[in-house]
């Protein structure tokens, strides 16, 4: 008898990709055969309060190269996730432990695992450094033009 594939699926804005995304989707793929990822649209992350650097048709471009992800998705509303567990016959649903407990609900459709995050880095941490690199960088070309 032929093995069941496993189907995984995770979601997330993925803004100025870092070694957390990359450590997640690896994290992701390990648990089945085959991820889904669902990148959260520009429009759904305006509802959010967020606004991405990268526009989202940037963020899919580069999430789906690489190698173990296996397809990309828009996530343009919260609602969607039941719809897509179902459509893509979804076996495992992940996001990272800032999320814990908010998507047990799905669990009455598939198994849902929080992994835990890679610590020190997030998209919020990398736009507050640059802004705090900015002053210094500004005033140097300052005093270089004395
Ligand atoms: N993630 C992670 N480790 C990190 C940062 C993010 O495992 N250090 C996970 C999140 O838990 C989520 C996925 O990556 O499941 C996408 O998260 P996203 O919100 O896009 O990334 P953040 O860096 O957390 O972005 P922000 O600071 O804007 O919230």
């Amino acid at each position: 008898m032929q093995k069941q594939l496993k189907t995984v699926i995770t979601y997330g804005t993925f803004d100025l990709f870092h070694i957390g995304h990359l450590n997640i989707l690896k994290r992701a793929k390990m648990l089945g055969d085959r991820l889904i990822v669902g990148i959260s649209t520009d429009t759904f992350n305006l509802q959010k309060n967020k606004k991405t650097v990268i526009p989202y048709s940037e963020r899919a471009e580069i999430i789906s190269h690489l190698r173990f992800v296996d397809q990309v998705i828009p996530e343009s509303c919260w609602e969607q996730k039941h719809k897509d567990i179902i459509q893509h016959n979804v076996d495992i649903f992940v996001m990272g432990h800032d999320w814990e407990g908010k998507f047990d609900s799905l669990s009455a459709l598939c198994n849902v695992k929080y992994l835990p995050r890679t610590k020190g880095i997030s998209t919020t941490k990398i736009k507050s450094s640059l802004k705090q690199h900015k002053e210094p960088q500004v005033s140097k070309l300052v005093a270089f033009s004395h």
